[in-house]
């Protein structure tokens, strides 16, 4: 594999690695707050996000490239509210795609057509994390600080995650 998409590739890893690490920060803060069912939600979230790195991995070793950690910073974990937890998952989201979008980028330009091709279901996945995130700063939003609302809001929450 071409060196630069070998290494972008290694970068996402650790991205994908670090949005999971973040997210379970989030998962913490949460259940610190009695938001369990937001807590399990963001927990699921974050066992999710370390799958997306166990498949580049896979891809990387099975393009028989060597896979190197990278280091992956402390996440934030102090927050203002539920909402401001939500709003910085979206962000993550956003921050991922461009990401996303830039390997993409270069797979095309190297003429790489199986990491293009591996590549092109992260942006499918993307498209629902950004609108599944989008829709819970909505609704997050809509609940504001009213105590019946938040608490019918984090039950729903609950109940949604425990399948998957
Ligand atoms: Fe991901
Ligand atoms: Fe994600």
């Amino acid at each position: 594999m071409n060196k630069q998409m070998q290494d972008a590739l290694n970068k996402q890893v650790a991205r994908e690695l670090s949005a999971s690490y973040s997210y379970l920060a989030m998962s913490l803060y949460l259940d610190g707050h009695n938001f369990p069912g937001a807590a399990r939600w963001m927990e699921v979230q974050s066992e999710e996000e370390r799958t997306h790195a166990r498949m580049l991995i896979e891809y990387i070793t099975d393009r028989n490239c060597e896979v190197i950690l990278e280091t992956i910073p402390q996440p934030t974990h102090v927050f203002e509210s539920v909402l401001s937890v939500f709003k910085s998952a979206l962000d993550h989201e956003q921050a991922n795609t461009a990401a996303i979008h830039e390997m993409y980028a270069l797979a095309k330009e190297i003429e790489d057509y199986a990491t293009e091709a591996k590549l092109q279901w992260f942006l499918s996945e993307q498209v629902e994390e950004e609108k599944t995130a989008m829709d819970l700063v909505a609704q997050w939003e809509r609940a504001g600080e009213e105590p019946s609302a938040m608490l019918i809001l984090d039950q729903a929450m609950s109940s949604e995650r425990t399948t998957s």
